[in-house]
């Protein structure tokens, strides 16, 4: 194999065969391949600069679990990957108890999921799956693409002054890793030369009028001020297009995904396997199966007022050395060394690890770090603090036969949303989604159909990562504390959408009606008598769940003591440091993350490299 992926073993080696006389240096060292990672260290490499890219994964790229994208269930599953982390969603154990899908170990490997566990079972909290793989959870993802709101890129110019952040100016980095499958060259909108592959789906079953779907569609059209007569073609409205207003329309669209029309998966793996394949012999290398536990810093850096310098980081090689991993074996360690960076370590753990790796450096809220006896090299209290999801749900039900009808996707505007802007995404289908736990989603046969809700706009930023120990290989404690500030209103929104939709599938007709609604109100479509909207709002507050974790390390203002980043993504207080991934949102962006932080990557690398010419 010409890649220069080196295995953990032959890293270890090489490590502490040099170490003592001329440590491991490069450029950039680059901790993490997701999204926000693995598309910046390609981009350093490619622009002339030594990097390392360290991912505590493995690669899958050929896998098709991973490879093939309608298999994202299976990979999302699949314990070659799987980064295990129990959450909370609130404070309240008693609340936490109620969540449906609440996960307990069993012993040996096995897990009961629900509300009334076999003695002994010790509660594990809601799983939250992450991919730990080289490309990040883009591996494991449903790869659905949207654009953050204007108003989400505008929030930073506001906090920071940052211009270049003008959500004007965004498209264009969309535009640069962009290779658009699903449109003819030349829509200005679109990027064709990228290398993240965007492809949509076939709706040509959109034009059969006699199918259940179609006839539900309409009615969904109707319900929110679309032509009825027009979904055919509405439902072939791009979702990733430039209109002006964007963010006010209310429409169907065709659902965009990032893999190429053959229904290959598209992500970062296939860019940083480029950037190591190319002839060009960019300076790329990844280090596999290896977990960055610390970052280094000089302290010493001569003047008494310069700050910390980070100057690379501590690694633990292995497969399986973090505990999130239902792989690690209780005890197992792997081998610790030192690798250095020459001019800046970025940390794109995501919106759980890179909190993490941070506290573990000594970066983050001084009372914390010193229960654990971290040496403090900066008092930085947003560290890990702010932590926010969209809120998602879905009312589900079972047809009377099977419902004929392909994907249907809709954004819109609830009618108490806050602001102008839509603040729904649903996906409606033949399929179930209830959320995640372990060998998730239930398949209720032939006649189950869903609507899937994103709310956008989350009110609160109340969640957080806190340490657990000083342990490296410990996962920290999570708690999203939903609907902390603004929950009933974000409630009030997502009642509405329930609402709406359900009122949509009333247009299904025979031979598909009726329907029985197994959640949020159970019984037959419509006729269940406790089907009230403080008692829908209940049902979602106590199972709503979330997959799009945000703003743990985010960036923020100059005089606000809770910012961890400036608007180039630098760490306060210290140098050489940025965090560049899901958690420097200042807002979770939009309905869908996973584009919006390829963007963010994107405009990351130009800021680094200018700066690095600069230097
Ligand atoms: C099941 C699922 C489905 C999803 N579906 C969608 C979707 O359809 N559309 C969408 O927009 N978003 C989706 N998301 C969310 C989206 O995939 C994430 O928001 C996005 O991947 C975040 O990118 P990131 O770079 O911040 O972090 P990640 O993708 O989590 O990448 C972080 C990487 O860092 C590595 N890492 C972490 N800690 C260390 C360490 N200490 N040392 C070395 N390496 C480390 C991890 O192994 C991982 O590879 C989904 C998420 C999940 C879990
Ligand atoms: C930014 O600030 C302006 C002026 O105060 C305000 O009108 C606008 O709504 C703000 N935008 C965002 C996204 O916060
Ligand atoms: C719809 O109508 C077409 C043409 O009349 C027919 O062939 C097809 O079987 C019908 N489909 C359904 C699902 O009823
Ligand atoms: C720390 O910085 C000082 C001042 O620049 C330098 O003399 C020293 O060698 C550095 N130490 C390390 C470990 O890089
Ligand atoms: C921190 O150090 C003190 C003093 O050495 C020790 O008593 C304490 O147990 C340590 N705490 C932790 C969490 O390791
Ligand atoms: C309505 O009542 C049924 C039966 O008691 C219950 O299972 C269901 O959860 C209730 N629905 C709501 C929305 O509270």
């Amino acid at each position: 194999m010409r890649y220069r992926i080196l295995s953990a073993l032959v890293a270890t080696v090489a490590v502490s065969a040099v170490h003592a006389a001329d440590p491991e240096t490069y450029d950039y060292i680059v901790v993490g391949s997701g999204p926000g990672g693995g598309p910046l260290a390609a981009n350093l490499a490619r622009a002339g600069y030594k990097t390392l890219l360290i991912e505590a994964g493995g690669d899958e790229g050929d896998n098709p679990t991973y490879a093939d994208l309608a298999n994202f269930n299976e990979a999302a599953n699949d314990e070659a990957t799987r980064w295990d982390f129990w959450v909370k969603h609130s404070e309240d154990p008693a609340r936490e108890l109620q969540f449906h899908h609440t996960t307990w170990d069993t012993g040996g490997g096995t897990f009961y999921v629900g509300n009334d566990p076999p003695a002994g079972a010790k509660h594990l909290g809601i799983q939250y799956p992450r991919a730990a793989v080289l490309g990040g959870c883009a591996m494991h993802n449903g790869a659905v693409c949207s654009l953050p709101q204007d108003s989400d890129w505008d929030l930073v110019v506001n906090k920071t002054g940052d211009t270049s952040w003008e959500a004007h100016n965004m498209r264009k980095y969309f535009k640069q890793i962009e290779q658009n499958d699903y449109l003819a060259a030349g829509n200005a909108a679109h990027g064709y030369n990228g290398w993240l592959k965007t492809t949509a789906g076939d709706v040509s079953w959109a034009k059969n009028d006699n199918w259940t779907g179609v006839r539900i569609m309409k009615k969904m059209a109707e319900l929110t001020g679309q032509d009825p007569t027009k979904v055919a073609d509405l439902i072939n409205t791009d979702i990733l297009a430039d209109d002006k207003n964007r963010d006010q329309i209310t429409s169907l669209y065709n659902m965009v995904q990032h893999a190429g029309k053959d229904g290959k998966r598209s992500s970062p793996n296939n860019y940083i396997r480029a950037t190591l394949a190319d002839a060009a012999k960019y300076p790329l290398t990844v280090k596999l199966h290896t977990l960055v536990t610390k970052v280094l810093f000089n302290t010493t850096t001569g003047m008494a007022a310069a700050p910390p310098r980070a100057i690379g980081v501590e690694i633990m090689s292995g497969e399986s050395v973090y505990k999130a991993d239902p792989k690690h074996v209780a005890g197992t360690k792997g081998p610790v060394s030192k690798i250095y960076a020459s001019r800046e370590v970025i940390v794109s753990g995501g919106a759980f690890n890179s909190p993490q790796i941070l506290k573990l450096s000594g970066v983050g809220p001084r009372a914390e770090l010193e229960k654990f006896n971290i040496t403090v090299v900066k008092d930085l209290p947003g560290v890990g603090e702010g932590l926010a999801d969209n809120y998602e749900g879905s009312i589900l039900a079972l047809g009377a036969v099977p419902v004929d009808a392909g994907l249907i996707t809709m954004i819109f505007r609830t009618k108490s949303a806050p602001t102008k802007n839509r603040n729904i995404f649903t996906w409606c289908g033949a399929f179930s989604f209830e959320g995640f736990w372990p060998g998730f989603p239930t398949d209720y046969g032939p006649n189950q159909w869903t609507c899937a809700m994103v709310h956008i706009g989350p009110k609160s930023r109340a969640g957080s990562v806190l340490l657990r120990s000083a342990d490296p290989q410990d996962t920290p404690d999570i708690n999203f504390r939903f609907f902390e500030h603004g929950g009933d209103q974000d409630l009030k929104e997502i009642v509405e959408a329930a609402n709406l939709l359900r009122e949509s599938w009333k247009a299904a007709g025979a031979p598909a009606a009726p329907f029985q609604e197994l959640h949020p109100c159970p019984g037959e479509l419509g006729k269940s008598a406790n089907c009230t909207d403080a008692a829908q709002a209940e049902f979602f507050k106590l199972q709503a769940y979330s997959h799009h974790a945000a703003s743990s390390c985010a960036i923020g203002a100059d005089d606000d003591k809770m910012a961890v980043l400036d608007s180039k993504f630098r760490v306060r207080g210290v140098n050489g440091l940025r965090v560049v991934d899901a958690s420097a949102w200042p807002v979770v962006p939009g309905a869908f993350p996973v584009l919006p932080t390829m963007m963010l990557s994107q405009k990351a690398s130009e800021d680094i490299i200018a700066d690095a010419k600069k230097a």
